[in-house]
């Protein structure tokens, strides 16, 4: 994970890169090893043995593995009636390769594109990779606020500029657990059409729901005009594999692919796609999912329990119907980079507010605390050891 222009440089750089042993890596948003389908993929591959299906070892079709296509096809039509067909769909290295992709072609330097406050770091990153400008939009437990982006769209209408398009995590955002109810999902399309942008609709965690019904998707709700809809294995499969998929109008599909590298080296990963083509075929992703939703479910009450427990009066936290995240505000008095040092010093590590901003200065009351990789136990002893501190620092 590199650091992006412009982002606080607040962890150290061994932390970023991986987990240090010993220590409580609340930050890391990937599966726990004990969670990953590590021997149903080894069988795939044991199978091969045998009889090895040679499209694995070659350069792909430019849309993706043939057989992953018709299989997701079929699931993410059964999840909603969308209509997608194989024109609509192809296979990314991962959702992060395709928000690259996106901004990569739809984008060019000093273009501006809007985005939550707070937002997925990491494609911050990216569109600050590209040179874009971000105008960031608040949002509050519904999503984004919808006088912030009327009043934002207004300035820009004034430069005169148009946002290309507008970076959403629909469901339990990173990093703040949100949902964007429907209302807010139909209001953004309504902003969407009248100005003249797309919605990139980043949708890695709606499988992982625990509760309660999911709003359809902005894909749907537009009637699959101007969204970009992307979903990954990395959430629910092994993040790895570095694969996932992006629906979009058969144009756009067909522009994608026939970029200069997948023109030159096909689609995203055919041997890992090949193998995961195999794994899903066979019911086994399912059946994985299904389990999942359990385990993280657990570990999302004990984190909310052990919340409730340690913080002291003044700190505000999310309730998550789903996904890795629970988002924490601190009192006005406690900043995140004094307690990142002091929990940092008892080798407790968090993902500090101000990357998630496109503005870092607003992030400085918050932290993202991931409950999708560690134990039970050590769940527990890092958020009992930051609500210690943070009641040491309230004074
Ligand atoms: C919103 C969001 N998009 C994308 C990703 C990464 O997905 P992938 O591994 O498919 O690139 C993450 C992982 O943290 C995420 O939270």
């Amino acid at each position: 994970m590199s650091m992006g222009r412009g982002e606080a440089m607040t962890r150290p750089q061994s932390a970023q890169q991986g987990i240090i042993p010993g220590s409580i890596p609340l930050f890391a948003g990937h599966p726990a090893p004990d969670l990953l389908p590590a021997h149903g993929i080894g069988a795939v591959l044991a199978g091969w043995d045998e009889r090895p299906p040679l499209r694995a070892f070659n350069y792909g079709d430019e849309q993706g593995d043939p057989l992953l296509l018709d299989f997701l096809l079929a699931r993410l039509n059964g999840i909603e009636t969308l209509g997608i067909k194989r024109d609509n769909l192809m296979i990314v290295p991962g959702s992060t390769g395709g928000v690259a992709m996106i901004t990569r072609l739809l984008t060019q330097a000093g273009d501006t594109v809007l985005v939550d406050a707070p937002s997925y770091r990491d494609a911050l990153h990216i569109f600050r990779d590209q040179g874009l400008r971000l105008r960031a939009i608040p949002i509050d437990a519904e999503g984004p606020k919808l006088d912030a982006l009327e009043a934002e769209l207004e300035r820009l209408a004034a430069e005169p500029a148009r946002p290309r398009f507008y970076y959403v995590v629909p469901n339990f955002q990173n990093p703040s657990g949100i949902t964007i109810s429907e209302d807010r999902r139909r209001a953004v399309i309504e902003r969407s059409k009248a100005h003249g942008f797309i919605i990139v609709e980043d949708d890695v965690y709606s499988d992982l729901r625990f509760a309660g019904k999911a709003p359809p998707s902005f894909y749907a709700l537009a009637g699959g005009e101007n969204v970009l809809r992307l979903g990954s294995f990395s959430k629910t499969l092994a993040p790895g594999l570095r694969l996932g998929w992006l629906v979009g109008s058969a144009r756009q599909i067909a522009d994608f692919g026939a970029s200069g590298i997948l023109r030159m080296g096909g689609g995203a990963n055919p041997f890992c796609a090949a193998v995961v083509a195999e794994y899903c075929r066979s019911g086994a992703w399912s059946a994985h999912v299904d389990w999942l939703r359990g385990q993280y479910q657990a570990r999302r009450d004990l984190a909310l329990a052990a919340l409730e427990n340690a913080m002291p009066d003044g700190v505000s936290w999310t309730h998550p119907q789903g996904g890795y995240f629970i988002w924490l505000r601190l009192p006005d008095m406690v900043d995140v980079d004094t307690l990142e040092r002091r929990a940092q010093a008892e080798q407790v590590y968090f993902a500090n507010g101000r990357g998630f901003f496109a503005e870092p200065a607003m992030g400085a009351q918050h932290l993202r605390l991931s409950y999708s990789y560690l134990s039970h136990d050590k769940l527990r002893q890092g958020i009992g050891s930051l609500g210690r501190l943070i009641a040491g620092l309230s004074g």
